[in-house]
């Protein structure tokens, strides 16, 4: 682990230890299954939507603290959950044991998926945390490893141009924290993360990561983008010149969605026989 992920590893079990919303598992779904479906539907923005899940086999990366992982599993899915904090991750695994839920829980940073074999899953999942590490494309190469001829790959992460403005009103407008071109972390006013009566200091590392840098990053890793995504979570807007203002201007969020082309059958019929050449026949040619 670099510098980065050991601090972010610490910010998170900060906040974790906190409580905050993105550290437990909001709402309660129902039992029923349809019913259960439709919950994850909402809380993934219904980019998965047509996806069957019984038998699909699901990576939820950097999920720790949430449903999602817990939802996929009980909906059929062989699910991996993997996360860079122990704390986020022992707030699903009690979860699961309480619910008698079947998951594999793997502890490491998003950047280094060696621990799994190319090819190995059917979806990956991983929403708002691009932005926790400086090297998106690493990860893009590495999600697209991992993932089987056919596969998808849905991400998010924070809007590119509105994370370098917020904090940032004058009185009579919003301001800049850092040139789009820049990909140094973006610089923070405050590290008060604040929900409701729960505040807490976590200067967590920040890359605004450019939209061309993420498709290009999927073209190079030979994924096909087929959805692009931008929103806010509410649109209530909140004091002039607040963050949630802001958030009523611009997206606070970016989401993309990527497939790993099937092999086409002349191309797997090629490798099949080269497999199964002998290794003498290989090397004469
Ligand atoms: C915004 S939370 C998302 C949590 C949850 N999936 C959700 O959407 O509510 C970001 C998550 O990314 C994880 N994370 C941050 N940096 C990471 C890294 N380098 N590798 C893996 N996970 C990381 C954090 O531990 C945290 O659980």
């Amino acid at each position: 682990m670099d510098s980065v992920a050991e601090h972010n590893q610490r910010m998170w079990d900060r906040l974790a230890a906190a409580g905050i919303p993105y550290t437990r598992p909001q709402g309660t779904p129902p039992n029923d299954a349809r019913a259960k479906r439709r919950f994850l539907d909402e809380l993934t923005f219904g980019r998965i939507k047509d996806i069957a899940l019984r038998g699909m086999r699901v990576l939820s990366l950097a999920g720790g603290g949430g449903w999602d992982p817990i939802l996929f599993a009980e909906l059929g899915a062989e699910t991996t959950l993997f996360d860079l904090s122990p704390k986020q991750l022992a707030t699903v695994r009690a979860l699961a044991k309480e619910r008698g839920t079947k998951l594999r829980v793997v502890q490491g940073d998003m950047r280094d998926l060696s621990r799994f074999k190319r090819s190995e899953f059917d979806l990956v999942y991983h929403h708002h945390s691009l932005v926790f590490v400086p090297d998106a494309a690493r990860v893009i190469k590495e999600v697209a490893r991992v993932l089987a001829a056919g596969g998808m790959y849905v991400f998010s992460t924070m809007h590119p141009v509105t994370l370098r403005m917020y904090e940032t009103w004058t009185g009579t407008g919003w301001g800049f924290k850092q040139r789009y071109f820049e990909s140094s972390p973006v610089p923070r006013k405050s590290a008060t993360w604040e929900f409701g009566d729960v505040r807490v200091e976590a200067p967590t590392l920040e890359y605004a990561h450019r939209f061309s840098d993420l498709v290009n990053a999927c073209v190079r890793a030979k994924l096909v983008v087929d959805g692009l995504w931008e929103w806010s979570p509410n649109d209530e807007g909140g004091e002039p010149g607040s963050d949630d203002d802001l958030e009523t201007y611009l997206p606070a969020y970016i989401a993309i969605r990527a497939r790993r082309l099937p092999v086409a059958a002349s191309t797997a019929r090629r490798r099949a026989a080269a497999r199964s050449r002998p290794r003498s026949a290989k090397r004469s040619r």
